[in-house]
């Protein structure tokens, strides 16, 4: 059996030929992120030139550590490309993102770049959306407020389950690089992305919510049996 973090090693592989000479690109977060920016580095050692803008701090801590040249995204302006990995691939590659809690950078970056390139093992691509749990960055200003109504607009949107705020690993609440705290919405199934999406973007103090539509142009994702590359 291969192991999960070889796929992801070999998925990461597979998009560095996406990268090429004189680029400026977006660099995920993640496991799978991280194999990327690692082979990136490698091929910048060797003489690549890219320059690189990273959506997390965790991600621009291993960069600048691997010497990959980084930028602001004010800095670079538009981006030629983006490669970040997903919790989940569905349908006209939607996406399910910020397992790692770094959605709101990722989705800014995402919708910068020109092209953007999912990375993943197979086994997150999914026929219906929703087993991962829907991450949802707010304001800590009533949170508890902003929780309720999040629930009337997920209902509105078809969805049951229920939100659970994040916890960091001593148990507290998780807060992202931007100071916001966040909540996961366990829904088992969102029939209707978009309509989900456009829920919860209305309730007042939400930052930002894990679904990206519209943004992945191509998915490449590394299964026991090979490369599988799916484009929108
Ligand atoms: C971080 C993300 C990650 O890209 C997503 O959680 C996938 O992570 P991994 O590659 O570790 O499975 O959205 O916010």
């Amino acid at each position: 059996m291969v192991h999960a973090e070889d796929l992801k090693r070999r998925a990461a592989a597979a998009a560095l030929e996406y990268v090429t000479d004189g680029m400026r690109v977006g660099l995920g977060t993640g496991s799978t992120a991280r194999h990327f920016v690692e082979l990136l580095a490698e091929k910048v050692y060797a003489g690549l030139k890219v320059i690189c803008v990273p959506t997390s701090e965790q991600t621009l801590a291993q960069a600048v550590e691997l010497g990959v040249p980084i930028a602001t995204l004010d800095e670079v302006g538009e981006l030629d490309l983006c490669v970040d990995g997903a919790d989940e691939v569905g349908p006209g590659l939607a996406l399910v993102k910020g397992g790692g809690g770094a959605l709101l950078r990722e989705k800014i970056v995402a919708r910068a770049a020109k092209e953007m390139v999912v990375i993943a093992d197979s086994t997150k691509k999914v026929g219906v959306l929703g087993r991962f749990p829907l991450p949802i960055e707010i304001v800590d200003f009533g949170a508890v407020s902003i929780a309720r109504s999040l629930e009337e607009a997920i209902r509105s949107a078809g969805c049951v389950g229920e939100l659970r705020p994040r916890r960091d690993r001593d148990g507290h609440p998780f807060i992202t690089d931007h100071g916001h705290v966040l909540l996961d919405a366990h829904l088992g199934r969102i029939p209707d992305p978009a309509a989900l999406a456009s829920a919860i973007s209305e309730v007042p103090g939400v930052v930002e919510h894990g679904l990206f539509i519209g943004l992945a142009s191509r998915a490449v994702l590394a299964g026991a049996e090979g490369i599988v590359v799916l484009d929108r």
